[in-house]
């Protein structure tokens, strides 16, 4: 097959960012989704209905020109007003709650400490039909980095669906044979988005040559019996996996540092980079599935009625985006080919 036409996809993770990075960024999700879940982990974070619909505005004047909704989502705090929160859903202004243990990852440190604090808020999401979203990572330092998706699993997430049994929840960027069995396990309560960059490559591609810190995101990339696992998830059709980029832009010097960011940016390439995976497993067929039917049927939201082509036709990806006044982002698979193109 050299060609396929599907609803138009939807990002169900990606973080755009504010400012000029926004305004950098925001078309290359635009112009290929129809909608996306954005992350509301700005400097400070997005917690309130009112910061959310300032928010959308500014998202809404970087994609002029594209037919693009931005879905937004809640910051849980500690602190996070029940109230509020339920009355910025039914006006339509947040579509979910992103929940980040505290200093599990950019910009985590407001994140819950406490699940106490925070049961009243994910009893009334519950009854009202909200989703959670999860950051499924423990971040504490005597956890290997590598099996803290695992610890969050078992110590977090697996008490939260007892805490609070009606609630559905999304256990973003799944990274793990073990959170693909969980999803597989909770049908219809747990599903899961899966990015490129965890289905395209394993953890070597951190060290290959020399360090790789355009590879590095978090949860970071696991072992081959993982992204095998992740990729018969993927490809599988099955409703509780979907899409979800987690397009992570940082400023190439952020990136390429002593310290460096964890994140990948890889709008501009990540359909080409899954309908590589789907092509390679035999599984273009099971596509819109994973693109654009399982995310809307979990959030309990329509399908997009528009179609678009995809064709196997080389597509190059600029090395850098630029950022008025502050540098540029290198994507993923900047400065080459990728073989899958819009039509
Ligand atoms: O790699 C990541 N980058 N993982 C996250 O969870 C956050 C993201 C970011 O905001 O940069
Ligand atoms: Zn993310």
């Amino acid at each position: 097959m050299t060609e396929i036409t599907i609803r138009k996809p939807d990002d169900w993770h990606v973080h755009l960012r504010d400012g000029e990075v926004l305004k950098s960024v925001a078309g290359f999700t635009a112009a290929c989704f129809a909608r996306a879940i954005v992350m509301p982990n700005l400097a400070p974070p997005v917690t309130t209905a009112r910061e959310a619909v300032a928010y959308r505005a500014r998202v809404e004047a970087a994609v002029t020109g594209h037919t693009f909704t931005p879905l937004m989502t809640c910051y849980l705090t500690d602190n996070t007003d029940a109230k509020d929160l339920i009355a910025g859903f039914k006006d339509g202004i947040f579509t979910a709650v992103k929940l980040y243990p505290a200093h599990a990852t950019t910009n985590s440190a407001a994140g819950v400490t406490s699940f106490d604090k925070v049961q009243g808020v994910l009893e009334a999401m519950a009854e009202n039909d909200m989703r959670l979203l999860v950051h499924g990572e423990l971040p504490k330092a005597e956890i290997d980095v590598f099996d803290r998706e695992k610890a969050f699993i078992d110590e977090i997430l697996l008490p939260l669906l007892d805490r609070v049994p009606s609630l559905k929840i999304v256990m973003e960027h799944v990274t793990t044979s073990h959170g693909v069995d969980v999803v597989r396990a909770h049908k219809g309560r747990l599903g899961a988005t899966i990015t490129p960059q965890h289905l395209l490559f394993n953890r070597n591609a951190l060290f290959n040559g020399g360090l790789r810190p355009h590879f590095y995101c978090l949860p970071v990339l696991k072992r081959e019996e993982h992204r095998l696992a992740l990729r018969k998830a993927a490809t599988s059709g099955e409703p509780g996996f979907f899409l979800g980029t987690d397009s992570a832009p940082h400023l190439r010097h952020l990136k390429e540092a002593a310290c460096g960011c964890a994140g990948v940016f890889n709008a501009p390439a990540a359909l080409a980079a899954y309908l590589r995976v789907f092509e390679e497993e035999n599984a273009l067929d099971k596509f819109e599935a994973f693109a654009s039917l399982n995310g809307p049927e979990f959030y309990g939201l329509p399908v997009n009625e528009e179609r678009v082509t995809f064709r196997k036709k080389p597509q190059f990806i600029c090395d850098g985006v630029p950022v008025d006044k502050m540098g540029e982002i290198h994507p993923m698979f900047g400065g080459g080919e990728v073989d899958w193109s819009m039509a």
